[in-house]
């Protein structure tokens, strides 16, 4: 098999990893073994693939959004709820080159600081020309196991990231122990149109255009294959719901955005305000 071959296999193989709801009753080791191997290849793949194309990531999100990915990100700050901590702390997960934690940053108001996480280093490097001042704080860590105590943030968010995990539940249960109770988490992410017909134009740009556009422009042989494969791996819109549920958080509601083709989902720690506990 050649090295491109071998590439690919990798990506597509990354793509499908992570993804699954997890086991029922029946759990056998083998099956469990054979997860916990995918996951170490997916987290292997995400970590380096993002390295490799942080110096042309931003370019390619503005071009393969037609520059709307701008107004994904405002939606998803306008329902962290950060107006009733505006000296908090808050978690920005796979945090990428910045773009959540500069957008929170520079609402008027927001005086707290941003913990701004991502385990591959080139991506935060990329994005810190853009930072102001010191509420943004970049962090190498991995989303699945935060260097922060259980509920201490006022707010996490994680835009484009939990598709990208190696076990998604796990990453959800860490995300919400973070959470303080009352605390909200926003998670924006592609997702499926809900039309047929809408899913069947966005299929053809999505897996025929986008990666040859971010081929061509990245010089990456398979982030832009990932991407699209990625995303039909990950769970429509109210399956993520019920995972965000099962990951402990209450009071979860999502909207769709542009067709449908992202989610925004959100969800509090329960404790406050008589929300189940
Ligand atoms: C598609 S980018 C999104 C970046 C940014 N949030 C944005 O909106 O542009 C996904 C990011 O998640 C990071 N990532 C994926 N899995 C991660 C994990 N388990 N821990 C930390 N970062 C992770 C990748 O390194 C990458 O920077």
């Amino acid at each position: 098999m050649s090295a491109v071959d071998t590439e690919r296999r990798e990506a597509l193989e990354a793509a499908g990893a992570g993804a699954g709801a997890g086991h029922g009753e029946a759990g056998e080791a083998g099956s469990r073994a054979a997860d916990e191997s995918s996951a170490v290849v997916k987290r292997r793949y995400v970590r380096r693939m993002f390295s490799e194309i942080a110096p042309t990531y931003d370019l390619l999100n503005r071009l393969l959004s037609f520059n709307i990915d701008g107004r994904w990100r405002r939606r998803a700050i306008d329902v962290l709820g950060w107006e009733r901590h505006p000296r908090g702390m808050f978690l920005d997960a796979c945090a990428g080159t910045l773009d959540m934690s500069v957008e929170l940053s520079r609402r008027a108001g927001f005086a707290g600081t941003i913990v701004a996480a991502d385990f591959a280093e080139a991506m935060l490097r990329a994005g810190r020309t853009k930072v102001r001042g010191g509420a943004v704080r970049p962090v190498v860590a991995d989303a699945l196991q935060l260097p922060l105590g259980d509920g201490s943030v006022d707010g996490a968010m994680v835009a484009f990231g939990v598709r990208n995990f190696a076990d998604i539940d796990a990453g959800l249960r860490e995300l919400a122990r973070v959470l303080k109770p009352g605390a909200r988490l926003v998670v924006l992410d592609c997702s499926s149109p809900p039309s047929r017909l809408v899913r069947g134009v966005y299929q053809v740009y999505f897996r025929q255009l986008l990666p040859l556009v971010g081929r061509v422009v990245s010089g990456h042989r398979t982030a832009y294959r990932y991407l699209p494969e990625s995303v039909a791996h990950f769970p429509p819109a109210p399956a993520l719901k019920a995972r965000l549920e099962r990951a402990g958080l209450a009071r979860v509601t999502y909207d769709t955005l542009t067709l449908g083709v992202t989610a925004v989902h959100w969800g509090e720690r329960p404790g406050v305000d008589g929300a189940a506990a």
